[in-house]
């Protein structure tokens, strides 16, 4: 029986959260405080921890830390107090599985409890044999060999599983609707729906009764009532995508429907209950639109309690050629030989700065497997944009072709640049951090420090 660990310091939601997750079969324990929830975390082994934020002395989020450093299997579910999502969300990024809003409703708690349950029972299931399992794979169909990627595809894992509504940024190309899609697969809600619109693509008069729905007669043209969106996506993931197209009116109705999880067809006047998940993508950032008064702050902040940022491909160089081999076996098919990238080709592809990300990549190797020959895929099978692209990069110094590398320099000379290029891509595998770095490297910090190049002032 799951033993769950609930701590809040006042009596009555104490008492009615261990009433009702008794009365679901859970073994719980009640605490009063921080202090006696750590008292009862060294003695004992839970499940979970169910744990207000606000307390005294020792709050929730000080719990929060204490509990993801030492009790990293046991998941947390933080409470919190109406208005105060901001704080909720900073629980998240440190390491809490969801939360819960008070005054929260009976079946949301038990809902988040069950799934927060699921999780940590799979990861626990799961560790030995996932510590095997390359990153590449982690998550179906995503090209992780970046840290940048892959920090992307650990966001997904462990925000999937829960209710939040998550804002994918990404420029164009970069694989938004692709880690939306990830977001609704890896999510309890799998076998239900996932719908998307793209809200750039709707007309702004037609996105409301999209959206929402409209009864018969409602307009010129409404023959019949036709359900929305939202409805359709009921149970399941609704993804708009290109969000910061959406018109302002449709964003305090979208708003509206968020807080009550009720929609009203447009010329109706019943409401429906709806429960969707919401994932929105946009490639531009919202808080320069609502500078612009173009987007409403109220649902910026609703959208984004979890953001995930996807780097541009240009800044992830080790992404190049998975994807490449990736797309080669997606075009292919199976049980196909797959064509031959050589060199020159290759150099083209790994140095070009792809302005329209993975989705140009693709294009250009489709472009390569159209103009193949015997199989293999030249430099002369790419796209000449590419090809010239880079050729005058290379011509005018700003890109070192990868022979060039070699080139009139002693041994001394490259062993260094290498030396600093394994030292900067160790500090960017552990975001930044140089003494975790140096640990890493086995050095120690001062070495560290000494072999990195010196930074000029102001840099
Ligand atoms: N990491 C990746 N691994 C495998 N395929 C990827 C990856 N990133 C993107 N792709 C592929 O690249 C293409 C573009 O991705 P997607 O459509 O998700 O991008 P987007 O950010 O939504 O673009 P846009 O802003 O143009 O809508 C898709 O075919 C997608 O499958
Ligand atoms: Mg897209």
């Amino acid at each position: 029986m799951p033993r769950i660990l609930i701590v809040d310091d006042e009596p009555t939601i104490l008492n009615l959260l261990n009433k009702i997750l008794t009365g679901q079969g859970y073994d719980t324990t009640p605490a009063g405080d921080g202090e006696k929830a750590l008292q009862l975390l060294q003695t004992e082994t839970f499940d979970l921890m169910i744990s207000d934020i606000n307390m005294t002395p020792i709050n929730g989020m000080e719990l929060l830390s204490k509990a993801s450093e030492s009790y990293a299997d046991m998941g947390v579910i933080m409470l919190t107090a109406y208005g105060t999502v901001s704080t909720a969300v900073e629980a998240m990024k440190n390491g809490a599985f969801d939360y819960i809003t008070k005054p929260f409703k009976l079946d949301e708690l038990v809902l988040t409890v069950q799934r927060a349950l699921e999780y940590y029972n799979a990861l626990t299931e799961n560790k030995t044999l996932k510590s095997q399992i390359v990153h590449l794979e982690k998550l179906d169909g995503i090209i992780a060999e970046s840290p940048g990627m892959r920090k992307v595809c650990d966001m997904v894992e462990r925000v999937a599983p829960t209710n939040t509504t998550v804002l994918v940024y990404g420029e164009s190309g970069t694989g938004k609707g692709l880690v939306a899609r990830a977001l609704h697969r890896y999510s309890p809600r799998k076998d239900k729906t996932f719908m998307a619109v793209n809200c750039a693509a709707l007309p702004a008069q037609l996105m409301e009764s999209e959206m929402f729905g409209h009864v018969k007669g409602a307009f010129t043209g409404a023959s019949s009532t036709k359900i929305g969106l939202f409805e359709a996506a009921h149970g399941g993931t609704l993804f708009l995508d290109e969000i910061s197209s959406m018109p302002l009116d449709i964003q305090s109705k979208l708003l509206r429907v968020l807080q009550d999880k009720k929609i009203r067809k447009v010329g109706g006047s019943d409401h429906t209950e709806v429960d969707v998940r919401i994932i929105a993508a946009s490639n531009e950032k919202l808080e320069s639109l609502i500078e612009q008064d173009k987007f409403r702050e109220d649902l910026y902040y609703r959208l984004s309690v979890i953001s995930i940022d996807i780097p541009p491909l240009r800044t992830r160089p080790e992404d190049i050629l998975p994807l490449i081999d990736h797309i080669l076996r997606k075009e292919s098919g199976p049980d196909v030989e797959l064509p031959l990238l050589d060199r020159n080709a290759q150099e083209i592809l790994d140095n070009y700065n792809w302005p329209g990300n993975v989705r140009e990549l693709e294009n250009a190797i489709q472009h390569a497997l159209t103009f193949a020959q015997n199989g293999s895929l030249t430099k002369e099978t790419l796209p000449a944009k590419i090809v010239d692209a880079v050729e005058a990069g290379i011509r005018s110094g700003v890109i070192t072709s990868r022979r060039d590398q070699f080139k009139g320099k002693s041994l001394k000379a490259f062993l260094h640049d290498k030396e600093n290029e394994f030292l900067q891509r160790t500090i960017d595998n552990v975001a930044g951090d140089k003494e975790k770095a140096a640990e890493e490297l086995g050095i120690s910090l001062a070495t560290l420090y000494r072999k990195l190049p010196q930074k000029k002032n102001g840099e």
